[in-house]
């Protein structure tokens, strides 16, 4: 091995199937040492299935891994972790219930029957010195914002002296400033020789201001590698989708109605630890209009969600649908036709052993066609519906029949909107819709959204993509500490203002 620096990674020939389908054909990467290099592709791409192989998770079918042209064999996570390689993934790992302090010490891999709590505290807390960015040891994780546990998630693997860091779309849980502040930490550590950084991401943005190298995948194989300073944003655009690149314009239709669908009158909700974190909001959202709640994350927009869709109670407060008293019960959801895509829809919203059919029938599962004689489930009815969404919102791989989870996280993404989308909607609650989504499938949800709109569906998109608020909203509030502090009409909005409130620092 070269000074100390992390060894160079390179995967030759890798090719992985899943039964009928290849997810990798023939694959060649190569991770310099002390480089920030990123993964790009459509979803579906192979990305996720190739950094698995790195780690472990899978094994390929075909090809090697090596690292400082060493052949080497790595059957398991643990493996992956003796050569020094660990790995953050798209979803938390992170216990809640546990203190910052407790994860780190959980995860290192070989635990001691008893463990010394002092030492381990006292060490941890020198490597904390040494990091560049912090987290209170004694903080429950559960407690945390997601920028602060995607930073726990990163300090686990720094604290198991691992010098390659792979990273799963870490950025798609974060605020833009929460993402520039880890990536920046991350590209100094490179710098400082400390660390190589493979990162998968779908944000061009974050690829060009923190990238040294990019490598692309389409549908399972390379397509091309290059330095970042060499390559235009387009280029690489075009190298993950070919030559199909076509945003359509989103087509608004004057807005004409004033009828209120949804009324939400000093609304106060507490979050799992009892602290109260909607604090009196009120809302009114008209027909056919797109209201967009801008913040940063945990200032009670999370539970505000819950709320509407059902899954925790509010304190106080009444909410209206066509001027009657709604609570969010399945039976009462059914019947204003209140729809919701909630934030992880893999986690929350999909049963994930079920199938892509059973998955997009959820819905409606009980109801003619799919049921027969009140209960029994018409599969082939199942199949035949879901083949139609699953060609409309262009989910692969088309087959209706297999489980979910073995979708990729784009992928399901897009049935859990067909889903959701596919009926006849009144009101659309969606929290970060595109979290994880490259941007031809975030096009085509953004289109389906606003089309909902234009049918007259009420929508309330929280989000904190803010160029997704004021490009999808006809009107902008934003939420800071638990109660809309600001409001605005989204065409001709002032971004700094906007900004000024979400921070709590307007004046
Ligand atoms: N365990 C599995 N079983 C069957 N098929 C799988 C499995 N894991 C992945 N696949 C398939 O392999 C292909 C590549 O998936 P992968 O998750 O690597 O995509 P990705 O590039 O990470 O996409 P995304 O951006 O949506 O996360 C997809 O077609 C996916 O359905
Ligand atoms: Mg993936």
């Amino acid at each position: 091995m070269n000074d100390g620096a992390p060894p160079d990674l390179q995967t030759l020939g890798i090719t992985k199937r899943f039964g009928p389908l290849t997810a990798l054909k023939d694959v060649n990467f190569r991770l310099r040492s002390c480089r920030f290099h990123a993964l790009l592709g459509e979803n579906g791409a192979g990305k996720s299935t190739l950094v698995k192989c790195i780690m472990g998770y899978y094994h390929p079918d075909e090809g090697t891994i090596s690292l400082d042209q060493q052949q080497v064999t790595i059957r398991s996570p643990r493996d992956a972790q003796a050569f020094g390689i660990g790995m953050v993934y798209q979803q938390f790992t992170l216990i809640p219930n546990m203190t910052v302090l407790e994860n780190l010490v959980i995860s290192k891999a070989k635990l001691t029957p008893i463990i010394n709590w002092q030492k381990e505290e006292h060490q941890l807390t020198q490597f904390m010195e040494k990091m560049p960015f912090k987290v209170p040891l004694t903080a429950r994780v559960g407690s945390l914002a997601a920028g602060e546990k995607q930073k726990v998630e990163i300090l686990k693997q720094l604290a198991l002296q691992n010098r390659i860091l792979i990273l799963d779309e870490p950025t798609s849980v974060l605020t833009p400033q929460e993402a520039d502040e880890m990536l920046g930490h991350l590209r100094a550590m490179t710098l400082g020789r400390q660390l190589s950084v493979l990162i998968i991401t779908h944000k061009l943005r974050e690829v060009a201001a923190f990238a040294d190298d990019v490598t692309v995948l389409r549908k399972g194989r390379f397509v091309g590698s290059g330095k970042v300073s060499e390559l235009k944003i387009t280029q690489m655009a075009e190298m993950m989708v070919g030559s199909e690149v076509t945003a359509k314009p989103k087509q608004r239709n004057e807005r004409l109605s004033k009828v209120p669908k949804l009324v939400l009158q000093n609304i106060r909700v507490k979050n799992d630890i009892g602290v109260e974190v909607v604090r009196g909001v009120h809302l009114t959202i008209h027909e056919g209009e797109i209201v967009g709640v801008a913040g940063v994350s945990g200032n009670g927009q999370h539970e505000l969600v819950e709320v509407l869709a059902g899954q925790r109670q509010a304190t106080a407060g009444t909410i209206h649908v066509h001027d009657q008293p709604y609570q969010p019960t399945r039976e009462k959801i059914m019947r204003h036709k209140i729809f919701c895509l909630p934030e992880e829809p893999l986690q929350n919203t999909c049963v994930g052993r079920m199938t892509v059919a059973e998955n997009l029938a959820f819905r409606n599962f009980d109801v003619e066609p799919h049921a027969v004689g009140g209960w029994l489930m018409s599969r082939p009815a199942l199949c035949r519906s879901a083949r139609g969404l699953i060609e409309r919102y262009n989910i692969k791989p088309p087959y209706p029949e297999i489980p979910i989870q073995s979708l990729s996280g784009g992928n399901v993404q897009r049935a859990v909107l067909a889903r959701e989308l596919s009926a006849d909607v009144e009101i659309l609650i969606i929290a970060n819709p595109c979290f994880g989504l490259d941007f031809l499938a975030m096009e085509e949800i953004r289109l389906q959204i606003v089309a909902a709109r234009n049918r007259g569906t009420a929508v309330l998109l929280v989000s904190e993509d803010l160029d997704e608020i004021l490009e999808l909203s006809d009107r902008t509030v934003v939420m800071f500490n638990g109660r809309l502090v600001y409001e605005t009409a989204s065409p001709g909005a002032d971004l700094a203002v906007i900004g000024r409130h979400m921070t709590g620092h307007a004046t």
